[in-house]
Parts: structure tokens; sequence; C-alpha cells
């Protein structure tokens, strides 16, 4: 079932009308349906229930504490690559040993952060970190538990800048220095292996990068109990894809079979770190249409979003689709949505069939609850919009609308000045 759908030719989400959403937080903002976030992370859950399993929901996907919040509530974990997503993770009540902390740059005091509270692991992504934290450990008195980010060189047939795991890219360790990292680990006093963890890319559509990358995890675990390392943790990192337009990825159930086919029967704990696939669909954004034009060869539709709202169109070239918020029967026209930002990659649609809007008219900007508010900003001193939470019949303000005051907190001009 799917929450966003028309009733009498009016967007609904679950039993509300977007359009009086909008007409009470005023626009731009961004609406989640719980219902779907729900069943999405079921859905995942739920394929894997027949293995040992922790499902730790990719917090950058999107941030929201009630988001968050309804995750920790159905028992998942969280994956993590700030302190700043830590910081959230516990206030929406996530359990400090279902946390696991990923990311190639971890600061020192994020990494002190992470021991203080006592995470599950830590994804060491180079040897100069496993140092790092070797030492800050020493220096807490704590012991970090980690397993070794494996760079698996699979192409995940993504686009370039959301493929990470091939040699050409930053993330993880090769894996013929991740033997070397592991005993490396061995020596080190103030660490614990407990694990081992890949993720290859995200928005991956086909189950075959996944499979190739297991099958490569495998051998280095073969290799680790030759040495006398066994791990307790697989983590399978995330990326599943999901459809924004007509791609057809793998379901859960299916992505799961193919995993727990390849792993065959083990005694580890498999972690995966979902976060498109779980709260992608679940979210729009809605925005109202200020003006429209023609140049003679193009027709231009303006709202009040822009790409400081959502980034995903003129970063990846992404494709969300754009729906009318009250159908009509005017027909459709070819045009670009852009936003009211100085830039000609302000853009969330180009070329597209839309049906033919008026002034004040909203338009729905479908598949954004992933990547979505978390990657917004104040570009060109614009607020940053509310977020809305909506179940049954009716819905939440989750985060306000900024104000301008909000704008300035923190700034400080010079005494001469
Ligand atoms: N685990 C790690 C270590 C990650 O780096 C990521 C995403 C995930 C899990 C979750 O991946 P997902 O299941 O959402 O594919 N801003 C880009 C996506 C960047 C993904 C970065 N890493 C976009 O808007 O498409």
């Amino acid at each position: 079932m799917n929450h966003f759908a028309f009733r009498d030719n009016e967007l609904y989400c679950e039993e509300v009308p977007v359009q009086k959403i909008a007409e009470q937080v005023g626009t731009p903002l961004y609406i989640y349906s719980h219902a779907t976030l729900k069943r999405h992370f079921h859905a995942f859950a739920d394929a894997f229930k027949d293995v040992d399993n922790l499902i730790c929901f990719s917090a950058k996907a999107n941030t929201n504490l009630a988001v968050l919040k309804l995750f920790s509530n159905l028992g998942g974990g969280l994956d993590i690559v700030s302190g700043g997503e830590l910081y959230r993770g516990l206030k929406a009540g996530f359990s400090p040993e279902k946390i696991v902390y990923s990311g190639v740059g971890k600061r020192i005091d994020e990494i002190d952060y992470a021991l203080e509270t006592g995470i599950l692991m830590f994804n060491i992504e180079s040897l100069e970190e496993l140092d790092s934290i070797n030492k800050r450990a020493g220096v807490l008195k704590k012991r970090a538990n980690v397993s070794i980010r494996v760079n698996p060189d699979v192409d995940a047939r993504t686009h370039p800048y959301i493929s990470t795991g091939m040699k050409k890219n930053k993330f993880g360790i090769n894996t013929e220095f991740a033997i070397k990292g592991y005993k490396a680990a061995m020596g080190l006093k103030n660490v614990k292996i407990v694990g081992i963890d890949c993720h290859i890319g995200s928005q991956i559509t086909e189950i075959k990068p996944f499979e190739d990358a297991l099958k490569s995890l495998k051998l280095l675990i073969k290799d680790l109990e030759a040495y006398g390392i066994n791990i307790k943790y697989l983590d399978m990192g995330g990326g599943l894809g999901i459809t924004y337009n007509d791609e057809v990825p793998p379901q859960p159930a299916e992505y799961a079979r193919a995993i727990k086919k390849s792993l065959g029967r083990t005694k580890l704990k498999l972690i995966l770190e979902p976060g498109r696939v779980i709260v992608g669909n679940a979210g729009a954004l809605v925005t109202k249409v200020l003006y429209r034009k023609s140049t003679g060869v193009k027709e231009f539709i303006i709202v009040d979003a822009g790409m400081n709202d959502l980034v995903r169109p003129t970063l990846y070239k992404a494709f969300h689709a754009i729906k009318p918020v009250v159908l009509s029967e005017e027909g459709e026209i070819v045009a670009d949505i852009v936003g009211p930002i100085c830039e000609s990659g302000d853009f969330l649609a180009l070329d597209r069939y839309v049906q033919r809007v008026h002034q004040g008219d909203l338009i729905a900007v479908m598949s954004a609850g992933a990547y979505g508010f978390v990657m917004s900003s104040n570009y060109c001193s614009r607020l940053k919009i509310p977020e809305v939470m909506v179940k049954e019949n009716k819905f939440h303000v989750t985060r306000k609308r900024q104000k301008y005051e909000d704008l300035t907190k923190g700034e400080k001009i010079p005494p001469y000045l």
C-alpha cells in the first residue's frame, strides 16, 4: 500500500490531505509517512529474521529525531559517521551497544565521545585510525571494539559519487592490507577485534555487487581464522537501491535471500546498515508554485523550494518524481521545475512532463525521505524548512521552520567594526 496516494484528485499522506498540512505549516516542507517508515523497517528486518542480525539504520539518510526514535522503538540499531549523529542517536534512545561507527575521518574528540559512550564497534578505515583509536582507548582506560572496513574492490555500478567499494575510492582498507590491519590490531592492547565490515555504495539496483563483496569478505574471514582471529560480527553496510523512476531494485526479501545464501551456515551475527531503502520512499518535499515563465525555448515553473532544500537533482542528476498535489484536467506541459536560488543548477526537475500548474499550486517532489533534509543548507540565507510526520489522520511538526534569528545565531561582529 502506498501511503502517498490520490483520493478524489487530491494527494494524501496516510489519512491527511497534503494540502491541509501545507496550509497549516507553510511551504516548502518535508512530509514523512509513519506507516511507510514502519513498514519499510519491518520488511527489511523480517527478511533477515531467521539469522542472528542487527539492523543499524544509517543515520545519515535521515536524522530527524522522530524518525530515529521510531527505529529505536522498533528495536533497531544505528550506523553513525560523526559525533553529531551519535548525539542524535543517543537522544533518540538507541542503546550504545547497538551503534556502529564508520567513516574515514573520525576526529579525536569524536573517537573519545564514542569510547565514553561504549558503542558496539568502530569500523576502522585506515591503519592510522586504528592506531589513534588504540591510543585514545588507552588514555581513557577503555577497550575499543573494532572491525576493519574492507574495500573489496567491486563495482557497485551506481553514481560515481556514491560508489565506495573500489580501490580508487577513499573508503575502507584493501583486502591485501586488511590482514595486515588485523594482525596489527592483534598486537594492540586497547582494542578488541570483533568484526569485519564493508559498504560498497548506495542506490545499488543489482544483487551481484553485494554477492561479490560478501565472497571477498568470506575469503578474508577464512584467512583470519587461520591466524587465530575469530570475529563475531559481519557488517554488510547499506546500499540497497529504491525506485525513483523506473529502476527495479531487488526487494529486501530478495536481497536478504541472496546474502543469506552466499553466507551459508555461520555463527556470525549479521549487521546491516540500510538507509535509503527504509526512508527514501517514505518522504516527500512539498513546494508551492511562485511563478511561471517561458523563454520561448523553455517553460519554467519557479517554486519556493531550491537546491538548498533538496540538492540531489543537481548534485547527482537524480530523478525525483514530481506530482501535483491536486489533479486537474488541464493537461501536461514540458517544463523545468526550478528554485529561487541564483544558479542555473538550482533545479528539482528538468524537461519534465508535468501537469499544467498555476501560481499558488502545490507540487510534491517524491522519494525525498532519504538524503533530503539532511543535505539541506542555509545557502542564500534561506531558512531550513520544517519536517512533519504523518500518522494515520494526524500530523506533527517534528522540526520547526527556522526563523531569521536562527540565521545569525552564534555570529559575532568584532568590536573594531
Ligand atoms: N553505511 C555506510 C558506511 C554508508 O556510508 C552509507 C551511505 C550507508 C550505510 C547507507 O547507505 P544506503 O542504504 O542509504 O544506500 N547522499 C547520497 C547517498 C550517500 C550515501 C553515503 N553512504 C544520495 O543522496 O544519493
